[in-house]
């Protein structure tokens, strides 16, 4: 096994009212480093009899802490802020090792998730009732804000921090407690930050971090009546399994899911700014996030001087392990993730597509090189699926409308990119796009203080942002006569 024990965050059980706990269960889940697939780390798996103990802890902490004030909870989410901060590089190390992505990527994902601590540290002290007038002078109605109660969280590998502070830190600023399945893919990261946990004063059980069987977790999660809210970062179809399973206790559920975004380039955009904006949306994160360009949409006056322009600017493309420079491409994080992509392109290039750059084997292991492919029609699966990995699959269109038409041509609803120097397309295609977050001659649309999330099959609820703290706050309505 590798050096990754050395460091005083890695643990290996299961962060349990406060402790790690040994397992009652022999089951481990391995843990494989994408760059070369070495074992890192086994990690214990916790048993059905785990799961009424960490109910009770979660249970003690929640009632201590949804009477705690509001400057104690900000206080708690400036500590943890400082406290990631502290262990970056340590941090970082684990993320990489574990996830694939460069340390720089990792050290700007552990920013990025330190940012929800510190911007739910502020928003804890601003979370506002209502008073209404009743119909008569002597009668009020008090709203009141009371968090949900016990929530569940279920987080991806690809931001393996920033995906979970985005969930916590709303839920503990609003006075829950939570209980997180990691990916098992990425338990190490979320360990790590238990033991960060563990360094600040809190209710045991207030965060606990537990691994095991995903189905046997999710069905914990959604049938235990003591949970009242799950929230899930993951793929549509596990999304809507979850869903139904959470039916049967009518959970409060919050959902990120998956994306397919188009990326339109009209002929009146300005050309290397868009570029600029497909390399940075399509090859962030070895293009694995649900917010990655997915189709490019590209005018046909336009479309040969943008592909020349990519294809430069995707040969200065650093492809290598995470770990040994600021690579741009990483391996991919699990073989599954290379045959989907192979098959995608594969499939795309049997029906018609041509092959501009790439789709050919890489010298590196599970890394998927990239690849430019144009000729790309609707009904191929490249257009309907999420590619999760390097790959700019270019249509080509004539009119706004068809643009628009081909944009929204997916059950998928997540975010949407435009570039266009006409003002008044702005506002019309920003309105006509049936998406959660639209980018107009910007990719950037992940923001701690922005809305993320999706419409249609992408997803329920927003995170990040002041709405971010309404997925964990209920409306309580007291209605009162003096
Ligand atoms: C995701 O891929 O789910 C999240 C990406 C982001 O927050 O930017």
């Amino acid at each position: 096994m590798n050096s990754i024990h050395q460091s005083p965050l890695v643990h290996t059980q299961n962060f349990i009212g406060g402790q790690w706990q040994s397992s009652k269960s022999d089951q481990k889940i391995e843990v494989r480093n994408p760059a070369d697939q070495s074992l890192l780390a086994e990690i214990e798996c916790i048993s059905s009899k785990d799961y009424e103990s960490i109910i009770v802890y979660a249970q003690a902490a929640f009632d201590q802490w949804k009477i705690s004030s509001a400057p104690d909870r900000s206080k708690l989410l400036t500590a943890l802020h400082q406290k990631i901060l502290q262990h970056q590089n340590e941090l970082a190390h684990i993320i990489t090792l574990e996830q694939g992505k460069s340390i720089a990527q990792s050290l700007g994902e552990i920013r990025y998730a330190a940012d929800f601590c510190l911007w739910y540290a502020e928003e804890a002290k601003r979370i506002y009732g209502d008073v209404i007038d009743g119909p008569s002078y002597q009668e009020k109605f008090l709203v009141l804000r009371a968090p949900v109660g016990i929530c569940a969280a279920i987080t991806p590998w690809n931001f393996p921090l920033a995906m979970i502070t985005r969930k916590l830190a709303p839920a503990i600023a609003a006075g829950c407690s939570m209980i997180i399945k990691p990916s098992e893919e990425t338990p190490l990261t979320a360990l790590a930050l238990g033991e960060i946990l563990s360094q600040i004063a809190m209710p045991k059980g207030l965060v606990q971090i537990i691994n095991g069987n995903p189905q046997d977790i999710g069905e914990f999660f959604c049938s235990h009546p003591a949970i009242s809210k799950l929230t899930f970062t993951g793929s549509t179809e596990v999304g809507k399994l979850l869903m139904k399973q959470c039916a049967s206790s009518v959970k409060n559920i919050s959902l990120e899911l998956g994306g397919n975004a188009p990326f339109i380039v009209f002929e009146d955009a300005d050309l290397d700014r868009a570029v600029e904006g497909a390399m940075s949306s399509k090859f962030r994160n070895t293009g694995q996030t649900c917010i990655c360009s997915n189709r490019f949409l590209i005018h046909k006056n336009i479309l040969d001087a943008f592909v020349e322009k990519m294809k430069r600017k995707m040969k200065d493309l650093r492809v290598g392990k995470g770990i040994e420079g600021d690579h741009d491409i990483c391996p991919l994080i699990n073989a599954s993730a290379m045959n989907k992509i192979q098959n995608l392109v594969r499939e795309a290039v049997d029906q018609g597509a041509q092959v501009l750059m790439g789709a050919e084997p890489s010298s590196q292991s599970q890394t998927y090189v990239p690849t430019m492919l144009k000729n790309i029609q609707p009904n191929m699966n490249i257009f309907k699926q999420e590619i999760f990995g390097p790959v700019v699959a270019i249509t080509s269109f004539e009119t706004e409308a068809q643009a628009i038409a081909l944009a929204n041509q997916t059950h998928y609803g997540l975010a949407a990119y435009f570039y266009t120097e006409n003002f008044s397309r702005s506002f019309r295609v920003a309105q006509a796009l049936e998406y959660g977050m639209i980018g107009v001659n910007k990719v950037a649309v992940s923001y701690t203080a922005a809305p993320f999330g999706g419409v249609k099959q992408s997803g329920l609820g927003r995170e990040g942002s002041k709405f971010g703290l309404d997925e964990y706050v209920e409306k309580k309505s007291v209605a009162l006569a003096i």
